[in-house]
């Protein structure tokens, strides 16, 4: 089975205090940043520029994990890359993009790595053609947009499908609501790579959360 890695999404954290909730998070070993970046039009909510990943790049070197949740993500994906300084992954969704070969080798050439996802209401034979050339496969979890929402359970033989079809060093992502009731789950049918907002932001002991999320995720 690949590295278990915890993906902490800041979409929970407090927004003025970033540099705090970064540094106690970083301290607790976590594995990834996940950032959300929407553009209220593919989602029906705003968030992060790259001005504010070239910001939370200067106050810490954990891997940055992009989610864009964005029409033409190949627009914007110099920009992201050159904030995180190179060092992460870039993720688009397969429903903005009519030519996703071309996009998977522009974040390449970036040096950042890439991964492919898709919403729970798209099929995982739109991505099947794809995963021998992506580093990471995410299956969302919830409807994009928001934090705080409940986790559908279509995503579960999503991730079992992908796992089976996808090659071994292949990582697989699962996105939304989960919690330390649910996440067992998602790991046993095949994902590795664990994003969680409010699990971890919306508790007394961020550092804590991420610590029991992935001994569970472990066991
Ligand atoms: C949803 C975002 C998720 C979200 C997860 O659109 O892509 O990353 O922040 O939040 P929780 O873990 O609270 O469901
Ligand atoms: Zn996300």
């Amino acid at each position: 089975r690949n590295k278990i890695k915890i993906s902490a999404s800041i979409l929970a954290a407090n927004p003025m205090r970033f540099e705090e909730e970064i540094k106690r998070i970083e301290a607790a070993g976590i594995d990834l940043i996940h950032i959300d970046v929407m553009d209220g039009h593919f989602v029906p909510n705003i968030t992060i520029g790259p001005f504010i990943v070239a910001g939370i790049r200067r106050i810490t070197n954990i891997p940055l994990d992009i989610h864009l949740m964005i029409e033409h993500p190949e627009r914007y994906v110099e920009a992201f890359a050159g904030a995180a300084e190179g060092n992460g992954i870039i993720t688009f969704h397969i429903e903005t993009v009519k030519n996703p070969k071309e996009i998977i080798s522009l974040i390449k050439s970036t040096g950042m790595k890439v991964g492919i996802s898709l919403n729970p209401g798209t099929p995982v034979e739109m991505i099947e053609n794809f995963l021998d050339q992506v580093d990471m496969a995410l299956v969302m979890s919830v409807n994009p947009g928001f934090a705080g929402q409940k986790f559908i359970p279509i995503a579960l033989p999503k991730i079992a499908r992908l796992r089976d079809k996808a090659p071994d060093k292949m990582d697989i992502q699962v996105d939304g609501g989960i919690t330390p009731d649910n996440i067992s789950q998602v790991v046993k049918q095949g994902a590795n790579v664990i994003v969680a907002a409010s699990a971890i932001f919306k508790t007394s002991d961020p550092g804590n959360a991420i610590k029991s999320l992935k001994q569970i995720a472990e066991q």
